[in-house]
């Protein structure tokens, strides 16, 4: 009698954002319909180990090939190991010269065609690199998408037409392109179909999207978009990431005045408060434009949430031009932001500028960023106590404090909320809106209590 050989399993690490977490979840999808593995989060089990790379900052780009370094024994026994995302899409052959036991390297648009670059690299014996951007092929390729939980993250175009002088992600993951209309759509009616109430729609410029509209010659701008999706039965919560300052049109304010599902949260990245360095920036708006679209905003939606990302330490930043950022965060209040220090990326134009700031006062200005934006988080999580808050139940808490059993979900403003399960059926309240009553704020969650169920799109 024959057995069945135990299934292979592949190990995934990710780095950066969150484009490379919805394209390691695709990588297992792939690998799994076409060559039934299984994934694993431990490397030493695994037949095939991925690294899912991040360039955008150098320390991102080196911990690749530390971590490389780690799984490299693993090869003795037959491991096979791959590398993909942006730093494979900017290095391509050179990861294989610096790391000769790598066997693929793939990139962002690429990822589709990983079981045949394995058994190339099998059959052969020597590494395959393919970091072509095939226009937006890989999402015709791609197996449905697999469900876990009640919500989920929607690809609705892929790379970034921008070029700010600091960024690698053009360069990296190519020109912007976005899905077809009825290609996203189609998606998530069918995860909503699956149980999913929450989708985030994802790309570097989301609010730029110009999708085709089947069978015409129209194209569907984002407000459209979402406008489509808020239709779809069972949607009751619409996220996306990133948006683009200069694509927030006076459509897309207009409707958070006419979609309940648009969550009270939205991350609208500025980098900078001094128009000096948004221009060196190459950002294409000033900061009064900015605080103009954020005023809109909280026109139509009062207590909307606003994150962020920011830039400090730029080529040539003054503490003058640093003021305008601190003063900028000041004025609009942010609730939560993606700070880093700048680092020169080889390629691109902000790498070849003159740079005078020391590393200590770059330091000092990004721990001053990052203590008022936090300071403002904390009021926020403390301004919520005794509200009822409208929260999406995720699962099983991992912060169970009680003796019963707890669960987790997020506020709108994308807040954790622990809570005890009490009279209700834990399992019956996973994907359900819940009203639960905020009783203390934490540092990096908030407990809450039952207060009933909540309407479809609270
Ligand atoms: N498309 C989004 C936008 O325009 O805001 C951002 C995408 S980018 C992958 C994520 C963030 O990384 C940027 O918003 C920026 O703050 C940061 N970033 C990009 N290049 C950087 C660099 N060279 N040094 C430091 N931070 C950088
Ligand atoms: Fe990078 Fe700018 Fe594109 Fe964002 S918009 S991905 S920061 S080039
Ligand atoms: Fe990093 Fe590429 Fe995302 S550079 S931030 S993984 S788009």
């Amino acid at each position: 009698m024959s057995s069945t050989p135990p299934a292979r399993k592949v190990y995934v690490r990710t780095f950066g954002c969150q484009m490379n977490e919805y394209d390691s979840g695709k990588m297992v999808d792939v690998l799994s319909a076409a060559q039934g593995y299984t994934p694993t989060d431990d490397p030493e089990q695994a037949d095939l180990i991925l690294f899912n790379t991040c360039s955008v900052r150098e320390k991102a780009q080196e911990k690749v090939f530390s971590d490389l370094g780690r799984v490299k024994h693993l090869k003795a026994r037959g491991a096979v190991i791959g590398v993909g995302g942006c730093v494979a899409s900017q290095e391509g052959e050179a990861i294989v010269a610096r790391a000769p036991y790598v066997d693929v390297v793939f990139g962002p648009q690429t990822l589709h065609r990983l079981p045949e670059l394995i058994d190339r690299a099998r059959a052969e014996r020597r590494a395959q690199v393919d970091i072509s951007f095939p226009e937006i092929e890989k999402f015709d390729h791609l197996p449905p998408a697999r469900v876990d939980g009640p919500t989920a993250f929607v690809s609705i175009m892929e790379g970034c037409s921008k070029y700010c002088s600091y960024c690698v992600v053009p360069y990296t993951r190519g020109e912007e392109v976005s899905r077809p209309l009825d290609d996203v759509l189609v998606e998530i009616a069918g995860l909503a179909d699956q149980g999913v109430r929450e989708v985030t729609l994802l790309g570097q410029n989301v609010n730029g999207y110009r999708g085709a509209m089947g069978g015409t010659a129209e194209i569907a701008d984002f407000t459209l978009l979402l406008d489509y999706v808020a239709a779809i039965p069972g949607i009751a919560r619409i996220r996306y990431t990133t948006s683009h300052p200069n694509e927030f049109s006076s459509r897309l304010v207009e409707a958070y005045g006419r979609l309940p599902q648009l969550v009270n949260h939205v991350h609208l990245p500025v980098q900078h408060g001094s128009d000096r360095i948004l221009s060196a920036m190459k950002r294409g708006y000033t900061a009064m434009e900015y605080k103009s679209t954020v005023r809109k905003l909280r026109a139509v939606r009062p207590d909307i949430r606003l994150s962020t990302d920011l830039i400090v330490g730029f080529p040539g930043e003054t503490e003058d031009d640093f003021d305008r950022t601190m003063r900028l965060i000041d004025e609009l209040r942010f609730d939560h932001s993606f700070s880093f220090v700048f680092s020169p990326r080889p390629g691109t134009p902000a790498a070849a500028l003159a740079d005078e700031t020391p590393a200590a006062v770059k330091l000092r200005r990004l721990q001053a960023v990052q203590a008022a934006i936090e300071a403002e988080a904390q009021r926020i999580s403390a301004s919520l106590v005794g509200t009822v808050q409208p929260v999406l139940v995720e699962g099983p808490s991992r912060r169970s404090i009680g003796p019963g059993p707890e669960l987790m979900g997020r506020t709108e403003c994308n807040r954790i909320v622990n809570f005890p399960a009490g009279e209700q059926r834990p399992e019956a309240l996973v994907g359900q809106m819940v009203g639960l009553r905020i009783v203390e704020a934490r540092p990096h969650s908030l407990r809450g209590e039952w207060a009933g169920a909540m309407p479809a799109a609270a």
